[in-house]
């Protein structure tokens, strides 16, 4: 199987799996995962049956951000390989059919970036300081920040760098703002682009889309005035600026003058009505959606998710996308096995609002048997499906991490009120074996829990009914019965969700902890074994309606 060279619509119903590089396999043995440890694991991704990888970044770091902390936008970090090694990665996967997607963060750089080292060499009002936020601080020996900001890690967002001027992060200190009303720092993002264009890469993901533009005046306004401020209409400071679409239509000229052209999908946390800007033909050309992510597991959120979604692709008339877990939140088998919050997001969003870790109510089972329901679910639905390296395991979130242990800065700079992301960042588990569980010959870096070793690929690969099998027909059934990105929905009980592709092609998931009737139809897969003629509690099922043009499973 290789890619076409031609199609320049692969993305638009595409199963993307996202690879967190330092926790996925470690080749060289040094705790971290690396370049040629994803390599080696091509035949696994192949099996699985996924369209393309999307890669974290992997550039050289510090990583104060898990590598979100970028020192060289066009390196490799030496812990992960080189740039041969990369070159090597792109290979492997075009020839075993797979597309490669990575992570442009232009937000910010790392503080380690020559650029930054060199604006604090530099006097204040400096070309090299006009390449980030630079502002005079406040009061006598300018001793205050220029504003009361807080960062999205928690503390303050402004840090000063001894000369009374400081610099904006609204990420961790290490992550400081660019200037994105700077030529240079536009250009040289066009550089980076084309650089990794140029080595194969198929497509970006755009890390912080939505803040890149931002309208600072003399005057700063404080904290208060910008949670004051709507988000919803492209005026805040800081926020989804309408201005931020001319820096990607200047992106967008690099990525036409690819054949095909090179795709992108924004991370932009933005109202939904703001969502379709981003992925216009003009802007990125996709964007993530986190609604699906973000509600609760009920029938009538799901079904209304779905309707808006797609009402939203056809204004910018880009696929959406559907996203169950990433690296930043809490893994979706854990968040199903918890109460329900009263404001889902306050959950389910971003991994560094959930305060206190995962509660000890935690029903494992219960958790794991929705998440595959609504993975199957999400699977069938039209658009692309983006997948996070380990929930084909049915992997939960891993709690119990030692403080000394945890990485992420939101953990820290909440004085480990806020739990962080280090719980879905653990190293996948391979085999069942210590040290690591096949995931190097070293222990790894973020400990694994004794429980890996029933989740780990080998073990998995042994029974028919796990969730990696699961994961495996259902990509393998997507493929084939890809059809048009449209569905109808069908009337069913209150608790069931039930739509039909225009192949015929049926989607029915119970919502309820009681079993209902099964619609007839062939059976093509389930997300757990049916017993009886019916449709059995927290349970999709995919049927198909017409001739059986496919074997069953
Ligand atoms: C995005 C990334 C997250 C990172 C943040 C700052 O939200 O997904 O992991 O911490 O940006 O770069």
């Amino acid at each position: 199987m290789s890619i076409s060279e031609t199609d320049a619509t692969w993305w638009r119903q595409a199963a993307v799996y996202q690879i967190y590089p330092r926790s996925f396999a470690d080749a060289n043995g040094d705790g971290l995962g690396d370049l040629p440890g994803i390599r080696s694991r091509i035949p696994y991704l192949r099996t699985l049956g996924i369209d393309a990888v999307w890669l974290s970044p992997f550039y050289p770091s510090a990583l104060a951000d898990g590598g979100y902390d970028v020192d060289d936008y066009r390196d490799v970090d030496p812990r992960l390989g080189t740039l041969a090694d990369f070159d090597d990665l792109v290979a492997g996967l075009h020839a075993a059919g797979i597309r490669l997607i990575v992570d442009i963060v232009p937000n910010h750089s790392s503080n380690r970036h020559e650029w930054f080292v060199e604006a604090l060499a530099s006097p204040p009002g400096s070309p090299a300081r006009q390449r980030y936020i630079f502002r005079d601080g406040l009061g006598p020996n300018k001793a205050l920040p220029p504003a009361d900001w807080t960062s999205a890690f928690g503390g303050p967002a402004w840090e000063p760098v001894g000369d009374g001027q400081w610099y904006l992060h609204y990420f961790a200190t290490e992550q400081p703002d660019l200037n994105w009303d700077n030529r240079e720092v536009r250009d040289d993002f066009l550089t980076t682009l084309r650089f990794w264009s140029d080595r194969g890469v198929d497509g970006f993901r755009i890390d912080v889309a939505h803040g890149l533009a931002k309208q600072l005046d003399e005057t700063l306004p404080s904290q208060a005035d910008l949670d004051a401020t709507p988000k919803s209409n492209g005026g805040h400071p800081l926020w989804d600026r309408d201005e931020v679409h001319d820096i990607y239509a200047e992106w967008r000229t690099v990525f036409d003058s690819y054949s095909p052209p090179r795709t992108a999908v924004a991370e932009a946390w933005v109202e939904s009505h703001r969502i379709p800007r981003y992925a216009s033909p003009e802007s990125l050309g996709q964007a993530f959606n986190f609604d699906l992510l973000e509600a609760n597991f009920n029938a009538d959120a799901f079904r209304r998710v779905v309707e808006d979604n797609l009402a939203l692709a056809a204004v910018s008339g880009s696929s959406t996308t559907w996203v169950l877990s990433n690296h930043d939140v809490v893994r979706h088998a854990t968040r199903y096995g918890l109460p329900e919050p009263a404001n889902p997001k306050e959950k389910h969003g971003h991994a560094w609002l959930l305060t206190g870790g995962v509660s000890p109510v935690l029903d494992r089972e219960r958790g794991l048997r929705r998440a595959r329901a609504a993975t199957l679910f999400e699977l069938a639905l039209p658009g692309s499906a983006y997948l996070y390296q380990g929930e084909e395991l049915g992997l939960h979130e891993v709690a119990d991490i030692p403080a000394a242990s945890r990485q992420d800065p939101a953990f820290f700079r909440n004085a480990g009120v806020e739990i962080g992301r280090d719980g879905c960042r653990v190293p996948l588990p391979w085999t069942p074996d210590r040290p690591s569980f096949g995931f190097g010959t070293a222990p790894a870096h973020l400990p694994q829990p004794d429980w890996f070793a029933s989740v780990s690929v080998s073990v998995q690969e042994l029974d028919p009914d796990s969730t990696l099998a699961l994961y495996r027909r259902a990509l393998d059934l997507r493929r084939r019965l890809q059809t048009d990105e449209s569905l109808e929905w069908i009337d069913s009980p209150a608790q069931v969700v039930h739509f039909r592709r225009p192949n015929g092609w049926e989607i029915v998931m119970n919502f309820g902890s009681e079993p209902t009737d099964l619609p007839a139809g062939t059976l093509l897969l389930s997300s757990t074994r049916l017993r009886h003629r019916e449709l059995p509690a927290e349970t999709t099922v995919w049927l198909q309606q017409g001739a059986p043009s496919l074997p069953l499973s």
